[in-house]
């Protein structure tokens, strides 16, 4: 068994289908292990291997999805010898994940929602053992299924989920927030959200082209509506409020990784 996926919920299985989608592994290669009905229930439905804990001593690698509060528990009864572990747990260090499982085969990854629709941005690291052991060269394959991978120092790592790994939160705010707008300006609330859905997908586009500020300084013409609405953002202190989103978040990932437990 190549890999085993402990925690097939939203994360897992968003890579699990990736994995599946590429062709990167097929499903006799992969086994899942989570409750018992959703264990069975994911395996019926992509032909994986439904397993227990004891199979994983069995696995070369063990993908942990679970949530960060239950790798304390999960931990001794996951660990094994000769086996390298990825974990996607926010917030949970390399030297936390090599302390409760026992090896320096460890790869750190941070992916974010748009996993399910293979458009995540990951960040992934790990010590020199994992890197010898092809750990990292395999997580850099694997989530390459479901997004772009960027390697990153892990002090940057709370930074990242900070802004990246949290972003499509933010950005449903401000979605729902433009929709708001155009129904208070007399728009359907349908009609609005889709509108507000496409202009981000975009606006997304465009920005991979063009530097924002060049972008917004293109669509605000001198005297024009746009830069009305601009003026309107800047007085509510909008920059501000995304930059204070980020810091918390990014603070937050810091308490989670010293909170006891983990
Ligand atoms: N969602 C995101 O956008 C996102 C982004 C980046 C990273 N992450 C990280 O990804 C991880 C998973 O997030 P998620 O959103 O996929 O959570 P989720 O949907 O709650 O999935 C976790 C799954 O693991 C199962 N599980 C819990 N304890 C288990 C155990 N001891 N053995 C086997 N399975 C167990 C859960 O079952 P029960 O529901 O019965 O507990 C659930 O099906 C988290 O650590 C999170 O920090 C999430």
């Amino acid at each position: 068994m190549k890999l085993a996926i402990v925690g097939v919920g939203k994360m897992g299985r968003s890579i699990l289908d990736g994995i599946l989608r590429s062709g990167m592994l097929s499903p006799e290669d992969i086994g899942v292990l989570d409750t018992p009905e959703r264990t069975l229930e994911v395996a019926r439905e992509t032909g994986t291997r439904p397993l227990s804990l004891p199979d994983l001593r069995y696995a070369e690698r063990v993908l942990l999805s679970v949530q960060p509060k239950d790798i304390a528990a999960l931990a001794p009864q996951v660990a094994h010898p000769n086996v390298g572990y990825i974990s996607i747990m926010a917030g949970v260090s390399t030297a936390i994940l090599s302390r409760r499982l026992g090896t320096r085969r460890v790869v750190r990854c941070m992916p974010n929602l748009a996993a399910t629709i293979g458009k995540s941005s990951t960040a992934i690291t790990g010590p020199r053992e994992a890197e010898e052991a092809g750990d990292l060269a395999f997580t850099r394959q694997l989530f390459a299924t479901v997004g772009d991978v960027y390697e990153l120092p892990e002090r940057l790592f709370d930074a990242f989920t900070g802004m990246s790994a949290s972003a499509p939160a933010y950005i449903a705010v401000v979605a729902e927030a433009l929709a708001d707008g155009g129904v208070k300006q007399g728009l359907p609330r349908a009609q609005a959200l889709r509108l507000a859905a496409d202009v981000l997908i975009a606006t997304g586009e465009l920005l991979r082209r063009k530097h924002p500020a060049v972008l917004k300084d293109e669509v605000s013409s001198p005297g024009g509506t746009t830069i009305y609405g601009l003026a309107a953002l800047e007085a509510r202190g909008v920059r501000a409020a995304f930059i204070e989103a980020v810091e918390a978040a990014t603070q937050r990932g810091q308490a989670l990784g010293r909170e006891d437990g983990v």
